[in-house]
């Protein structure tokens, strides 16, 4: 039996070392299939929980052309959550258990989403900077190691580009309104900055996963080598919308090519995670409610799919 797993753990290892995709049917090891259920039901609940801090502003949109695009952006955050919750379900994780942890506190998602939209340009700055992040760190997941969740990322970064480029949209549009509307468009900046530079996690020395998912391929580069890649993007397009990023450290490093930044706080980061910041609790009680009231759906749902079935074993 130990001969067997190791030319079984052989056989993981060169896959990975040769740049394949581990597949549902591969034998992967314990730890790799926890750490990918982890990662990947993180994030989708992120996608879910991150449609209610937009979703707070459909009704309130300023026109009914943003409404609509409001919508859709909003909607189209469910399409991920499913692609991702499938990916979970190819590794043997069940939805409802998933969802389980996350309203028992047993499962994370993204700490940005625990911060208020206060006005519409909090919107604009979600799609910025929010989706900006999100695509600096899940480009490099479109080759993680495990096939599903690769396959997953590439659907889903074309959509977060899209949801980016209507962010800086809506920020273009004030920035070049009145000077009521670039004020707004430069305090939603000043709120989001520290929370959206916090989206990559604690700082590489404090990283706990980092190492082992590395060596995994499951990520690509290090927390603090894709928050630098996002001030990099960041900087010269908030230059482009004459907007201050909020750092009286920042400076651009001619030999490294690189902008120099002050970290954020990341007692606040971990604060937040641990379930105290300023919207952890309406954001799961809201979830929680979401879950509750779709219980009918589901079990529509179920009754429908196993009158198919019967009615397909009958023909
Ligand atoms: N918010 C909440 N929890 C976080 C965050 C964050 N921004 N960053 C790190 N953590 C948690 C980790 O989940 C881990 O906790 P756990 O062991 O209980 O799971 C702990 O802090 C230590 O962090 P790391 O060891 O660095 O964790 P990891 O290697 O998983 O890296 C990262 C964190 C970069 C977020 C990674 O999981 C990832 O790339 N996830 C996929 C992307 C994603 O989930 N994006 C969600 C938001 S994007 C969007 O929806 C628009």
């Amino acid at each position: 039996m130990t001969a067997v797993v190791d030319d079984l753990g052989t056989a993981f290892e060169r896959t990975i070392a040769d740049e394949q995709r581990i597949e549902p049917r591969d034998w992967m090891p314990d730890g790799y299939r926890r750490t990918m259920i982890r990662q990947i039901a993180q994030h989708a609940h992120s996608e879910i929980i991150g449609m209610q801090p937009e979703g707070e502003w459909i009704t309130r949109a300023p026109s009914l052309r943003r409404k609509a695009i409001l919508l859709a952006k909003a909607q189209a955050e469910a399409g991920p959550a499913l692609y991702l919750s499938s990916a979970a379900e190819t590794l043997g994780a069940d939805r409802g258990d998933l969802t389980r942890r996350l309203i028992e506190g047993r499962q994370k998602y993204s700490s940005i989403f625990n911060y208020p939209t206060l006005n519409f340009a909090d919107v604009g700055v979600i799609g910025w900077l929010v989706d900006g992040a999100a695509i600096v760190n899940q480009v490099p997941l479109c080759r993680c190691s495990y096939g599903p969740y690769a396959r997953a990322m590439v659907r889903v970064c074309k959509e977060e580009s899209f949801h980016q480029r209507q962010g800086f949209e809506i920020l273009h549009t004030l920035c070049n309104g009145t000077p009521g509307q670039k004020a707004m468009a430069q305090d939603a900046l000043d709120r989001w900055w520290w929370p959206s530079l916090m989206m990559f996690g604690p700082p590489d020395s404090a990283s706990t996963h980092s190492e082992q998912s590395m060596a995994w391929g499951i990520k690509r580069h290090s927390n603090d080598e894709l928050r630098q890649r996002f001030v990099d993007m960041t900087v010269p397009q908030a230059d482009v919308l004459g907007l201050r990023v909020p750092d009286d450290g920042l400076s651009y490093d001619e030999e490294t090519g690189h902008y120099r930044f002050t970290e954020p706080d990341y007692t606040e980061l971990y604060d937040v995670v641990k379930g105290n910041g300023p919207c952890n609790e309406e954001r799961l009680a809201h979830r929680v409610k979401a879950h509750e009231d779709g219980a009918w759906v589901r079990e529509a749902a179920a009754a429908y799919a196993s009158k198919q079935r019967v009615k397909e074993g009958a023909a």
